[in-house]
C-alpha cells in the first residue's frame, strides 16, 4: 500500500478510537495509546503544543494538552507587551500561569519571545530612543524576565523574526537604533542569566535553503565563531499548502547540525484555503508526517512543536483571511488525519 494510503487507514482507526468510537478491547487499547510525546521520546525528541491564557478555562483543551505532549510554549503570554507593559514594571501572571500548567504536567517550556518587532507595549514602541538607552533598556528586559524564569525553561526564542525574506536585516527598531550586534548583546544577556537555557534565533520561512535560511546559516555561523552563546535555531514552520512543501527541509536542518547547532520546529501549522476538503486534509497529513520525519532524520533536531493543537485556538483565521483547518485537531476537539500521521511517522523511524 502507498505510504499516504496507510496513513488514512491508521487515520481512521485512530480517529474512531480517540472519539470514544471503539469498544471492547480497542477501547482498553485507548488507555494505554502512546501520546505524541511518548513517541517523540523514542527517538530522544519531544512533541510539544504552544497554547494561550484564554483558553486555559477549557477543561476538554487541557485535558489533551497535558497529556499529548512533553513540551509547551506560552504563545503570547511572555511577549514583552504582556511582561513590561509599563517600563520598568514587570508582570509575570500569564507566562507563570502556563509555566505552572506545564509543571503539574511534568512538561518542560520553550520559552518565546524575547526580542522581537512585534506586540510591543506602546511605551517601547512610540518613543525615540538613543541607542544607548535603547540597549539599557533592552538589558534590563533580558535580564529581568530570564533571570525570572530561569531552572523553569527548557530554552528560550532570545531574537525572532530578525531578517527579510531576502536576507538582509530587518528594519526593527532593535537594528535601527542598535545595528546588527544587538542579537549577540542579547544572547549574551540571555545566557547570563540564565546560563542553562538553551537559547534560539527563531523565523518563519526559513524551512528551506533559501536566501533567509542562507541568512542564519551566515548569522550562526560568524556568531559561533565568535564564542557567542547560540545553541540553536527555531524554524518555526508556518507552512500553507498552497506554497508547496519546503522539500529542502531535512538538508536545511542538516547543515545547521554541521555548525554544532540544535534545530527545532517551533510553530508548525499547514494551513489551507478553506473550505477544508478530505484531499487538503489527507495532503496536510502527508506534510505534517514528512516534516516530523525530517526532523527525525536530522540527529540534531531535537522536537516538534505545533501552534497550538486544535483548530479551535489557532492564530491562522484571524491573521490569513479564508485560511484556516491548519491544525492536527479539529475545531470539536477531535483528530485529523494529520494526528494518525503524526503517530505513524513517529511510530515508524528507528532512532538515528
Ligand atoms: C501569534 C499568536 O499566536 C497570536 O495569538 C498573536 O495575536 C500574534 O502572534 N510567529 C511568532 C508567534 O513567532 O509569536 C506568533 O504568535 C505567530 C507568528
Amino acid at each position: 500500500m502507498p505510504k499516504t494510503r496507510l496513513r488514512l487507514a491508521g487515520a481512521l482507526a485512530a480517529a474512531l478510537v480517540a472519539a470514544g468510537l471503539a469498544t471492547g478491547p480497542a477501547a482498553q487499547a485507548q488507555e494505554h495509546r502512546p501520546t505524541l510525546a511518548d513517541l517523540a521520546q523514542r527517538h530522544g525528541r519531544y512533541f510539544g503544543s504552544a497554547t494561550d491564557n484564554p483558553e486555559l478555562t477549557d477543561s476538554a483543551y487541557t485535558k489533551i494538552l497535558g497529556s499529548e505532549f512533553d513540551m509547551i510554549t506560552p504563545g503570547n503570554g511572555m511577549k514583552w507587551y504582556a511582561t513590561e507593559p509599563r517600563q520598568g514594571v514587570f508582570d509575570w501572571t500569564d507566562g507563570d500561569r502556563i509555566v505552572n500548567l506545564a509543571r503539574r504536567h511534568h512538561q518542560r517550556v520553550r520559552a518565546h519571545t524575547l526580542v522581537w518587532h512585534s506586540q510591543l507595549p506602546d511605551w517601547l514602541s512610540s518613543k525615540e530612543w538613543t541607542a544607548g538607552e535603547l540597549r539599557a533598556v533592552l538589558k534590563k528586559h533580558i535580564t529581568t524576565e530570564v533571570r525570572h524564569y530561569r531552572g523553569k525553561v527548557y530554552s528560550w526564542d532570545v531574537v525572532n523574526e530578525a531578517f527579510n525574506e531576502d536576507g538582509s536585516y530587518r528594519e526593527t527598531i532593535w537594528y535601527k537604533t542598535l545595528g546588527p550586534g544587538y542579537i549577540a548583546d542579547a544572547l549574551r544577556w540571555a545566557h547570563q542569566a540564565d546560563p542553562h537555557a538553551r537559547l534560539y534565533l527563531n523565523d518563519y520561512n526559513i524551512e528551506a535553503v533559501g536566501p533567509k535560511s542562507d541568512a542564519y546559516h551566515r548569522l550562526a555561523e560568524e556568531l559561533k565563531a565568535r564564542g557567542v552563546p547560540l545553541d540553536g535555531i527555531g524554524l518555526q514552520a508556518h507552512l500553507a499548502l498552497q506554497y508547496g512543501y519546503p522539500a529542502t527541509l531535512e538538508d536545511n536542518l542538516r547543515r545547521f547540525s554541521r555548525l554544532g547547532l540544535d534545530t527545532a520546529l517551533t510553530e508548525v501549522d499547514v494551513r489551507m484555503q478553506l473550505p477544508a476538503t478530505d484531499e487538503k486534509l489527507a495532503e496536510q497529513a502527508a506534510w505534517y508526517a514528512d516534516l516530523t520525519e525530517a526532523c527525525l532524520a536530522v540527529r540534531r533536531c531535537v522536537g516538534v512543536t505545533i501552534w497550538d493543537y486544535t483548530d479551535k485556538y489557532s492564530w491562522i483565521p484571524a491573521f490569513f483571511p479564508g485560511e484556516g483547518a491548519a491544525l492536527p485537531w479539529d475545531e470539536r476537539l477531535t483528530p485529523k488525519p494529520a494526528y494518525s500521521a503524526l503517530l505513524e511517522a513517529l511510530r515508524q523511524r528507528t532512532v538515528t
